[in-house]
């Protein structure tokens, strides 16, 4: 198992990955441009040549970034890849001089295993909510919750 920086080749394997919580709801749909906009936020895991995992730091300010587009292919759940990503995501952030990193997330005990903490979701960006979630089928009433973390 190896995490890598993906290059514009590698899109294909971010969408492999993405597509069935995608199908579900749970992760936004990007499209190949927005995801090339933002190549290098993304890290991707592979298993041999199997894209497996995949997880993106987007940043919003010189302070804050958001954890997204975060997920382990079913099969390979529950062996600590989610952490590892997540882990990796964060040195990032915290090499980059961010200060704050937020995620929106159904998934509230994983990120608290990692640090999170919940805050209120006035506290989300509006750039996130007018960029993002006003695409998400589940607005303005979704379930997410909003957890921090402070590097
Ligand atoms: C959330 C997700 C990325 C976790 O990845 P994973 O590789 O299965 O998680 P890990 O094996 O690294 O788990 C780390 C810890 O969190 C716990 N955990 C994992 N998923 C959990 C869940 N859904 N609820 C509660 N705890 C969970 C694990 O038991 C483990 O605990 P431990 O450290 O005490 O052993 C994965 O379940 C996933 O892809 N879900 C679908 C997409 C999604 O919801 N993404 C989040 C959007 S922000």
């Amino acid at each position: 198992m190896k995490i890598i920086k993906p290059t514009l080749r590698e899109i294909i394997d971010i969408k492999t990955v993405l597509k069935p919580y995608v199908d579900e709801g749970i992760i936004l749909n990007r499209s190949d441009d927005e995801i090339a906009t933002n190549i290098r936020s993304y890290q991707i895991v592979y298993d041999k040549k199997r894209p497996i995992g995949v997880g993106a730091l987007h940043i919003y300010s010189p302070y804050l970034g958001e954890i997204r587009s975060l997920a382990v292919n079913k099969e390979y759940q529950l062996k600590g890849i989610g952490k590892e990503l997540v882990r990796n995501l964060l040195k990032e952030a915290k090499e980059l001089g961010l200060k704050e990193v937020l995620v929106l997330t159904y998934k509230k005990e994983f990120f608290e295993k990692l640090g999170f903490v919940e805050i209120q979701k006035e506290a989300v960006p509006d750039k996130k909510i007018w960029a993002d979630c006003i695409k998400c089928k589940f607005f303005p009433s979704c379930n997410e919750i909003a957890l921090i973390t402070y590097l």
